[in-house]
């Protein structure tokens, strides 16, 4: 049972009650009531408030009705000695406003008005959220994108309004919907994590003024389409790798591991590996899974590692006081390899200066030696190390001087005099037998004479051949002798790391052998 005290709005209610009749007794101020209660409460409506006196006689009215109190059967409406009337087992039908007029010892008249509301409720609130899974803190998710509906009813007597609100993030208490009825409900279409935070179902009964609220709690979950992310991260000890997976736009919290070490709740796992763990060609895996869709919906990512594969030209010769630029590519490494170039049987690591300018273009390493002089002949090497291991270019650089270019031309001369001269003794001899030999025999003469001469030389090729002198072809001779001049490299290039560029080499050695033509007199 509800008691409320005295207002003025309840003033006009009873005002605007056409049946109330508002009796007035000289010298006494009906006092009004308004009073709630459930069906089946025992309910008091109270007469004589001041107390002090007991009425001689106290009469109840209802709507202008006598309520009888002894002629009533099953004793529901008892009138207690102080004139307040006990309702045994509220009704809905009980709701009216009653009066009551008790008759005081000294002959005057006490009158008192009571509104009497029978109502119940809300209560049994309920709410449901599909679709939607419990977790087990009764809180419940869905996923992005869903259409959720949310609905809400409670029982009440005799009438109530139900709101759904909304507090979350972005918002402290939105009302989100509003209406009369057993239930209430609404869809939420598409819904987004933004719509994630604390539901809760308002009812209100206005006559009872008794709210009751539920609320419940709603994640929005949400899984990337795209893949985790694999990337690694070189420390300072070239050794060590250390690989990253990272899968964002996930929530809740995916589950990560590397290859087939365990699971673990993180947006980004690291792991850490050595040489000694890792293989050429090996692939290196990560596997993200949702934290509730399980490995159905599971992504990776991975790469395949591969060793260093510095490639260049391995042979370059240049003429003292030029500029030369040696070149290192290096495509294949992975992870990213950490080239520089190094001088010498003790390896010293060059350093850009006046003397050397380091240089990278994409992923072509460049090594200038500035004003080059005899004493930067030599092997250097192009260093290329990644956590795998390590393979290196090795370059020879031969340096000419002007004085070695001029022997170049002597040697030239002196070459090509001395095949004149053996043409000539060749031609005398084949003259002077020729009574002896028939049109065949010129094949064993050739074969006698060593027609094909091969020169062999171990020098800079660009430099010799300059030096060469080149007799013009002459087209109507008879015979022709053909001189080849190959390279020989000065050293064995021919390891593994340099394989892959003996085209190149072959190409140098194509270049060379650009063949002189000399006529046979
Ligand atoms: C109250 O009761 C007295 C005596 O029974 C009567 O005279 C009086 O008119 C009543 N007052 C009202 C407002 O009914
Ligand atoms: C009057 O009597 C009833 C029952 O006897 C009691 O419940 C009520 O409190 C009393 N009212 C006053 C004002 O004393
Ligand atoms: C109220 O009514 C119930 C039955 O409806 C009865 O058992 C009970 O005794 C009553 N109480 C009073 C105080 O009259
Ligand atoms: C009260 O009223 C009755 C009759 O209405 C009368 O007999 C009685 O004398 C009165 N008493 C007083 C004290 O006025
Ligand atoms: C409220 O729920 C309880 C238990 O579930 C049930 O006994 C009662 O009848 C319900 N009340 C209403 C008004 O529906
Ligand atoms: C219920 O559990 C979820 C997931 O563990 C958590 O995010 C949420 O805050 C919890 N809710 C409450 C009300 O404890
Ligand atoms: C938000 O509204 C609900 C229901 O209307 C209420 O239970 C809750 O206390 C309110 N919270 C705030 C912070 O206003
Ligand atoms: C209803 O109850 C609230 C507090 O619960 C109060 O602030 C408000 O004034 C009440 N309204 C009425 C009409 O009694
Ligand atoms: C993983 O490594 C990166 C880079 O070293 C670091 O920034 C990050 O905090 C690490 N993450 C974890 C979860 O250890
Ligand atoms: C890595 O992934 C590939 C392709 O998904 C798979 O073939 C391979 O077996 C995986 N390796 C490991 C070590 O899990
Ligand atoms: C060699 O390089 C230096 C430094 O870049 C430059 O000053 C010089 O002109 C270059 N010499 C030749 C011959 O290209
Ligand atoms: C190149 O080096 C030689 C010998 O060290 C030196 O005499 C010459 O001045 C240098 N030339 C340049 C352009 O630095």
């Amino acid at each position: 049972m509800k008691a409320v005290a005295t207002l003025a709005l309840l003033q006009l209610y009873i005002s605007a009650t056409a049946d109330l009749v508002t009796a007035e007794v000289s010298g006494n101020v009906p006092i009004e009531t308004a009073l709630s209660a459930s069906p089946g409460d025992i309910v008091v409506l109270p007469c004589y408030t001041a107390g002090k006196v007991t009425p001689l006689v106290t009469r109840w009215t209802k709507s202008g009705r006598e309520i009888v109190t002894g002629g009533d059967p099953t004793r529901r409406f008892i009138v207690s000695p102080n004139g307040s009337l006990k309702i045994n087992g509220t009704m809905p039908g009980d709701v009216g406003n009653y009066l009551c007029n008790s008759t005081l010892p000294d002959n005057s008249s006490f009158l008192a008005r009571v509104l009497l509301q029978v109502t119940s409720g809300p209560e049994n609130v309920s709410t449901s959220i599909s679709p939607a899974t419990a977790l087990s803190n009764r809180t419940l998710f869905t996923y992005r994108g869903s259409s959720v509906t949310l609905r809400c009813s409670s029982s009440s007597y005799s009438s109530q309004h139900l709101t759904w609100a909304f507090r979350g993030d972005s918002s402290s208490n939105d009302s989100l919907v509003s209406g009369s009825g057993s239930s209430l409900e609404f869809t939420i279409q598409d819904i987004q994590p933004s719509a994630q935070g604390f539901y809760s179902c308002r009812a209100h009964n206005p006559v009872s003024n008794v709210t009751v609220n539920s609320s419940t709690e709603l994640l929005v979950y949400y899984v990337s389409d795209r893949h985790p992310e694999c990337k690694w991260t070189l420390t300072q000890n070239t050794s060590l790798v250390q690989f990253t997976c990272t899968w964002l736009e996930v929530y809740p919290t995916p589950k990560l591991r590397w290859d087939m070490g365990p699971f673990q709740v993180a947006d980004s796992l690291n792991v850490t590996m050595s040489r000694s763990t890792l293989s050429d060609g090996q692939t290196v895996n990560c596997t993200a899974q949702d934290q509730h869709l399980g490995p159905e919906k599971e992504k990776s990512c991975s790469f395949t590692l591969k060793l260093p594969f510095p490639e260049g030209e391995p042979l370059v010769s240049t003429l003292e006081a030029s500029n030369v630029t040696l070149t290192c590519t290096e495509t294949t490494s992975k992870p990213p390899a950490i080239t520089t170039w190094r001088k010498g049987v003790q390896q010293d690591y060059i350093e850009s200066g006046s003397k050397y300018i380091l240089s990278l273009e994409g992923p072509v390493f460049k090594l200038t030696i500035v004003n080059v002089t005899k004493e930067d002949e030599g092997f250097y090497f192009c260093h290329s190390e990644n956590p795998l291991g390590l393979r290196e270019l090795e370059v020879e650089l031969t340096v000419k001087t002007a004085s070695s270019a001029y022997t170049g031309v002597v040697i030239g001369i002196f070459i090509a005099a001395l095949i004149v001269g053996s043409a000539v003794i060749i031609a005398k001899v084949v003259y002077n037998s020729r009574d002896r030999i028939c049109l065949g025999g010129f094949g064993q003469v050739d074969d006698d004479g060593g027609d094909v001469l091969s020169l062999v030389e171990s020098d800079d090729e660009q430099v010799f051949q300059d030096a060469v002198p080149r007799l013009p072809p002459i087209t109507n001779g008879h015979h022709t002798t053909l001189v080849q001049i190959h390279r020989i490299p000065s050293s064995d290039h021919e390891d593994a790391e340099t394989a892959d560029t003996s085209p190149q080499q072959q190409e140098d050695t194509v270049q060379t052998e650009e063949p002189v033509e000399l006529v046979e007199f």
